[in-house]
């Protein structure tokens, strides 16, 4: 994979912006749930970096939960309607305080159905916490009770959001650079063309 310095077009959010409206965001759901019980669920992978982040700027206590979902191919560079779970709960969470924890909402269609789907398990209440809103690229409307930072249509990286897999460590969210970014699955895209017409010719 290529040095991350050679494919970033700008530092969109930087390292200490970023942490401090996570601390911020910590501190507001600290006071919202104060004396209630609540259970932090993240949706893996691109949710990992803000969750460790922000679960421990939340005061009050709380349990955490995984679940994992598919709505990119790799290499791809829109989200589909096309959502698969691979990996459920271990929790009921009947009857208890739902916090979602999600790094971007794009076309809102992964959050569309999560909510779907956890509502029909009778949660107390359920929330969603967003770091990154992409509003202009919304295809169906979702409910963000407590968002980071409203970003524009740009592909961004960094901070947990992966390229092809990559690059989720950033301290940083970044926008890739469309020209100097060589995606490994689009290599091997351009490579089969050129396979196939070397043989035609
Ligand atoms: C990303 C992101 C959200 C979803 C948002 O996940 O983490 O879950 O896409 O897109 P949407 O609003 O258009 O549905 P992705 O499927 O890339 O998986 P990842 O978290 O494992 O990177």
């Amino acid at each position: 994979m290529q040095d991350f310095r050679d494919i970033i077009a700008e530092i969109l959010i930087d390292e200490k912006t970023l942490q401090q409206r996570i601390k911020a965001l910590g501190e507001q759901i600290s006071q919202d749930y104060a004396g209630q019980d609540l259970l932090l669920i993240c949706i893996l992978r691109g949710g990992l970096v803000f969750m460790v982040d922000l679960m421990r700027k939340i005061t009050v206590p709380h349990a955490l939960d995984c679940m994992a979902l598919t709505s990119y191919g790799v290499g791809a560079r829109a989200s589909s309607g096309n959502i698969r779970m691979s990996l459920d709960l271990q929790t009921n969470i009947e009857n208890k305080n739902v916090l979602l924890v999600e790094d971007i909402v794009d076309s809102g269609y992964t959050l569309f159905h999560v909510l779907e789907m956890l509502q029909t398990r009778r949660p107390k209440t359920l929330k969603v916490c967003a770091l990154l809103d992409k509003e202009e690229r919304r295809e169906i409307s979702v409910p963000i009770h407590y968002r980071g930072f409203r970003i524009p249509n740009k592909f961004v990286f960094g901070y947990g959001l992966d390229l092809d897999e990559y690059y989720r460590n950033l301290p940083f969210v970044a926008v890739v650079d469309l020209e100097k970014y060589k995606s490994p699955a689009l290599e091997s895209v351009l490579n089969i063309n050129k396979i196939t017409g070397d043989k035609q010719r």
